[in-house]
């Protein structure tokens, strides 16, 4: 059965607001090329709408990551179910997720990535829902919106694995 859905941040939104952080990024990586480091599966099209619109070279990994945990809680723990396949030692690496909820996922990702020895880290998501957070110490460096606690699906989000293909960002309503 289809759900509805309400829109929240329409295409023509979240397009031109991809483009001015990808200008902030192109400016802060003068110089440099950010190795982009795509959270699979929900980061995929804002990482391929980012990158896109970068005026610095880029170098692109992806890494499927899994939280143990049961419902819509994710817990601390984290399987790599898909690594990255290259180093990232020296990097400059840029993580590029689809929302920031809890920040379980990320606090534990960022340590794994730190422990290989990247020259920085910094963490571009589409989305990210602060009240929600529970790891304080996950700082996002770029953020497109932040949105209210409500479950949203579209632009690489799903709601078990359905909707990932909307173009703009949605909630289920009721
Ligand atoms: P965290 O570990 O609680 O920050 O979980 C983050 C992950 O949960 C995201 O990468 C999404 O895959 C998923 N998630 C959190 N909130 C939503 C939502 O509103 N819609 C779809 N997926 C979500
Ligand atoms: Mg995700």
């Amino acid at each position: 059965m289809a759900e509805k859905i309400r829109v929240l941040l329409s295409e023509q939104e979240v397009e031109k607001r991809v483009l001015e952080v990808a200008a902030q990024v192109s400016q802060d990586y003068q110089g440099k090329m950010p190795h982009l480091i795509c959270i699979l599966k929900g980061g995929v099209f804002f990482m391929c709408e980012l990158a896109k619109r970068l005026t610095v070279p880029v170098s692109m990994d992806f890494m499927y990551v899994s939280s143990y945990g049961s419902g819509t809680e994710s817990s601390g723990e984290v399987k790599i179910v898909k690594d990255l396949d290259e180093p990232v030692e020296g990097r400059d690496v840029l993580i590029v997720e689809d929302i920031i909820d809890s920040g379980r996922t990320l606090s534990h990702l960022i340590r794994i990535l730190q422990e290989r020895k990247p020259a920085s880290i910094r963490l571009c998501t589409l989305l990210d829902k602060p009240e929600r957070r529970v790891k304080k110490e996950v700082m996002v460096d770029y953020t497109c919106f932040t949105v209210p606690d409500e479950f949203v699906v579209g632009y690489g989000l799903d709601y078990d694995q359905k909707y990932r293909n909307l173009p703009y960002i949605g909630v289920i309503e009721q």
